[in-house]
């Protein structure tokens, strides 16, 4: 029974397009628990308050036997301020409850389609229409990270529907066979989202991206514990929000906005990830090759010395574990005034902190 529900599980990502009417309607059944009420955002998007003992994450046979870290709880009782959980887009769940985006088939449908722009990436872009502009964090002396934190600005992007672009934060364990992430931030995805929205965003996957992990609650995998925070919900452009991934002294992966804990990747999903040996941070973006032109990415302006000249930032960046850390930028474009990344602050001290700048125009 085991085998067969781990193969069901597994058969989850990258081959949705494969599932039949059943198996579509076997997963909406798993994915969308009963809920105690339900609420509309801004842009229609229903998310469902469901009992945080049953959430779809505790259906996972990684998970059968894990219990809700209730100790964590203590961090739920307060609604989160209201500039920027779903009270301020909507509404929020009652106490004992937790908001999940509703799935819909077209969700599943759209998934299929799957876009690779979550991937962590080093120097090369391997898929046709993937850019990024990133840096990459190293340990100096070969300690592992425990996670990782920075204030990240979030904006509102207008691009072709079938586009992405995100601004997100990976705390990768690179083993040569099978990587596996951890990640949060945002993101504008239409095929996720069905909207053009920017939207709060985690993604995990213990086999570099292949068939397992998913983003936000489109698979079992990730608790939430917050009745007002919730991966999918819009995000208020125009500001800044602390993100934070960081890993427990039980060996979940907990995910913070603004410092309140949003819910946690137990670790037997993340196959007992116990550390990242790289942390990356910054902008991805992806179109279909169809489109011969790539989409903006931050805030639609590319860094380049010279006085500030709108690009996005990062700032208060922090990585958590290793003593020292080596740093370097990264990207696919040669082109600086496509895409660009660039080290504005290398000191904890100074008014940003370590900080950097990233993004551009996209073009062709
Ligand atoms: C929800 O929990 C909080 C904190 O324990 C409490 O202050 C509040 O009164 C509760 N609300 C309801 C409707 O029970
Ligand atoms: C992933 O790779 C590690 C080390 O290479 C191995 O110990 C582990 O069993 C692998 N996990 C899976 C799920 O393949
Ligand atoms: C870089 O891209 C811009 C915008 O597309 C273009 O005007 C410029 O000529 C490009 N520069 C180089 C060196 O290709």
């Amino acid at each position: 029974m085991v085998m067969i529900l781990l193969s069901f599980f597994s058969s989850t990502r990258g081959r949705r397009s494969m599932l039949s009417e059943d198996d579509m309607e076997r997963e909406l059944k798993m994915l969308n628990k009963p809920y105690v009420i339900s609420f509309k955002d801004n842009s229609g998007v229903v998310f469902d308050c469901v009992d945080i003992y049953k959430q779809p994450a505790f259906d996972h046979p990684l998970l059968k036997d894990h219990k809700l870290q209730v100790r964590l709880a203590v961090r739920i009782t307060s609604q989160p301020s209201s500039s920027t959980g779903l009270a301020s887009t909507g509404g929020s769940c009652p106490n004992g409850t937790v908001p999940i985006r509703r799935t819909l088939k077209e969700d599943l449908v759209r998934e299929s389609a799957r876009s690779p722009v979550y991937k962590q990436t080093k120097d090369t872009s391997t898929v046709d229409g993937l850019h990024f502009a990133r840096v990459l964090f190293n340990s100096n002396d070969g300690t592992p990270f425990q996670g990782a934190s920075a204030v990240v600005e979030v904006y509102q992007l207008a691009f072709p529907p079938d586009a992405a672009s995100l601004a997100q934060i990976i705390v990768v364990d690179d083993r040569p066979t099978n990587a596996t992430a951890v990640q949060t931030g945002w993101h504008i995805d239409t095929y996720l989202e069905g909207d053009s929205q920017t939207r709060f965003m985690v993604f995990w996957t213990v086999d570099n991206y292949q068939e397992t992990g998913c983003a936000n609650m489109l698979c079992p995998g990730f608790v939430l514990m917050n009745q007002g925070l919730t991966p999918g919900m819009a995000l208020p452009t125009g500001t800044t929000v602390t993100m934070d991934i960081e890993r427990d002294e039980s060996g979940n992966w907990l995910v913070f906005l603004n410092t309140e804990l949003v819910g946690y990747f137990p670790g037997p999903i993340v196959n007992g990830m116990s550390s990242g040996t790289q942390v990356q941070m910054g902008g991805s973006v992806y179109s279909p090759p169809s489109l011969n032109t790539s989409p903006p990415m931050g805030s639609g302006v590319s860094p380049l010395p010279g006085p500030y000249n709108g690009a996005a930032k990062f700032t208060q960046v922090s990585c958590h574990g290793p003593k020292g850390i080596t740093y370097r930028t990264t990207k696919d474009v040669a082109n600086s005034t496509i895409y660009n990344a660039m080290v504005t602050s290398t000191s904890p001290d100074g008014p940003e902190g370590v900080a950097f700048q990233y993004g551009g125009p996209g073009g062709s």
